[in-house]
């Protein structure tokens, strides 16, 4: 049976939580790879909308396990809570595995990740505040402490003393923060890993028997191409590798397991936080607000306005290039229902030469300049619209040029939130 991972081709919120729960209905198996609850994923069936962070976009349908891999970040709190809210909405929980190696977010992650942004001042990277970075920072300095640290009474005990007395010297000696205090903070740990223990196992284990047994396997990127710690807009980043290239690693798995990549990419560019957007709209009762008012497109997780903008399509070639995308998965295209004349980035231009590629620096990429090509609008609700034949000449033409210039097939278009707003142009399940 095939494995598909679905990524983020832009910076993130293009709806891979809607793309996966679709495709999951043909999947036994939806496995999360990257990233913690900076991501925020919603997903709406029969008009209830689930907002999922931690939670695989999979956890809606009955009988699929929803696995949560060695590269996701656990906030043990914000787990249990959604695992807690989803139960009480009717969701069957029974099925979730979270990685012994998984690492775990703990309060101080999340104060210090507000003190560096702090001091960071006017150089902010507009984090979502979660302790995602520091986390991250302790996985890769070998000081974090693991799932399989937290479960282990005596041994989170040890580390937790360990960890708390150098955050706390850090906090109160750099930031001149309120020290965090150790009894109250191993005791609400504990209780979260009583509850979190029958949870936890060997995910890279139980997902070779997976593949063993020939079942069909999701991988759910979280965040996107351009907020990879090495393909992203440095340092407007997030601390992770959301690229497909991470959910063999984000996972256990090896690469020969990963069968098909989908790119998912919104039919127009947003981006929250700070960092470069070549094609950013700055107008305020423009195309660009009229893009976030009829789009809604304020933050899941933070409420945050996001940033929005044309689509790019040198973006999208490269997250082609970088994730090896076999199709495109294309939505939120409804929402530029009304817009009378739509442009899209064809190419970039760096001291009037066209270049081909991103550039790393982030002063040559402020000066970029995007070169456009203009389309008619369709200036029609597609929203009721269930065939690829059926959607407005103008709407075709649009994705049929993206694709083009991209060099990767249409496979779906969505056209609502709901279930049954999306159109497959390729089976990949
Ligand atoms: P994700 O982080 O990539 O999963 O995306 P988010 O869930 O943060 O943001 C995408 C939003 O768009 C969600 O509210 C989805 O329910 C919604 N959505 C997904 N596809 C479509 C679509 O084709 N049209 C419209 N109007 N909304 C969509
Ligand atoms: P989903 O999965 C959009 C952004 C933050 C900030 C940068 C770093 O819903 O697409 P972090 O808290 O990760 O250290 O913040 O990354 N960011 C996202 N933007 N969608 C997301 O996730 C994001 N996750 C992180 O806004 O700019
Ligand atoms: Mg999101």
């Amino acid at each position: 049976m095939p494995s598909v991972v679905v990524i983020g081709s832009q910076w993130g919120d293009e709806g891979k939580g809607k793309i996966v729960d679709y495709l999951a209905q043909k999947a036994d198996v939806v496995v999360r790879y990257s990233g913690g609850s900076n991501a925020g994923h919603t997903v709406v069936v029969d008009d209830v909308a689930y907002k999922l962070r931690l939670l695989p976009s999979g956890i809606l349908y009955h009988g699929k396990t929803c696995f949560l891999g060695n590269g996701v970040v656990i906030n043990p709190g914000v787990v249990l809570k959604e695992i807690h809210d989803i139960k009480e909405k009717g969701v069957d929980i029974s099925r979730i595995l979270i990685s012994d190696r998984a690492h775990v977010v703990l309060p101080y992650h999340a104060r210090l990740d507000e003190l560096q942004e702090a001091a960071l001042g006017t150089n902010k990277i507009g984090t979502t505040k979660g302790g995602i970075g520091p986390c991250y920072m302790d996985k890769v300095a070998r000081t974090g402490i693991r799932m399989c640290d937290l479960i282990d009474p005596e041994i989170f005990a040890e580390k937790l003393k360990v960890q708390l007395d150098a955050k706390n010297a850090i906090i109160t000696k750099i930031y001149g923060g309120e020290p965090f205090d150790y009894d109250q903070m191993l005791k609400e740990f504990t209780d979260f890993a009583d509850q979190l223990r029958p949870y936890v196992t060997d995910t890279g284990a139980a997902l070779d028997e997976v593949f063993a047994s020939g079942k069909a396997v999701l991988f759910e990127g979280a965040q996107a191409t351009f907020l990879d710690i090495d393909h992203g807009t440095y340092p407007y980043v997030t601390s992770s590798n959301p690229t497909a290239g991470n959910a063999t690693t984000g996972s256990g798995v090896g690469p020969r397991d990963i069968d098909h990549v989908v790119g998912v990419v919104k039919a127009y560019t947003t981006r929250v936080g700070e960092g470069p957007f070549v094609t950013e709209l700055l107008d305020t009762d423009g195309p660009g607000n009229y893009m976030r008012e009829t789009g809604h497109e304020y933050g899941t997780v933070t409420g945050r306005a996001r940033r929005c903008g044309w689509l790019d399509a040198v973006m999208v070639r490269t997250a082609a290039r970088l994730n090896s995308l076999d199709y495109l998965a294309i939505t939120r295209l409804d929402i530029l229902d009304k817009m009378p004349k739509i442009k899209m980035c064809v190419a970039y231009k760096y001291e009037g030469q066209e270049i081909k590629h991103i550039p790393a620096s982030l002063k040559v990429l402020a000066q970029v300049e995007p070169v456009y090509e203009e389309f008619d609008g369709w200036m029609t609700d597609i929203t009721g619209i269930r065939s690829y034949d059926e959607l407005p000449l103008n709407a075709r033409k649009y994705l049929e040029r993206l694709s083009e210039i991209v060099g990767v097939e249409l496979g779906i278009v969505s056209v609502g939130a709901g279930r049954q707003q999306t159109m497959v142009l390729k089976e990949l399940l």
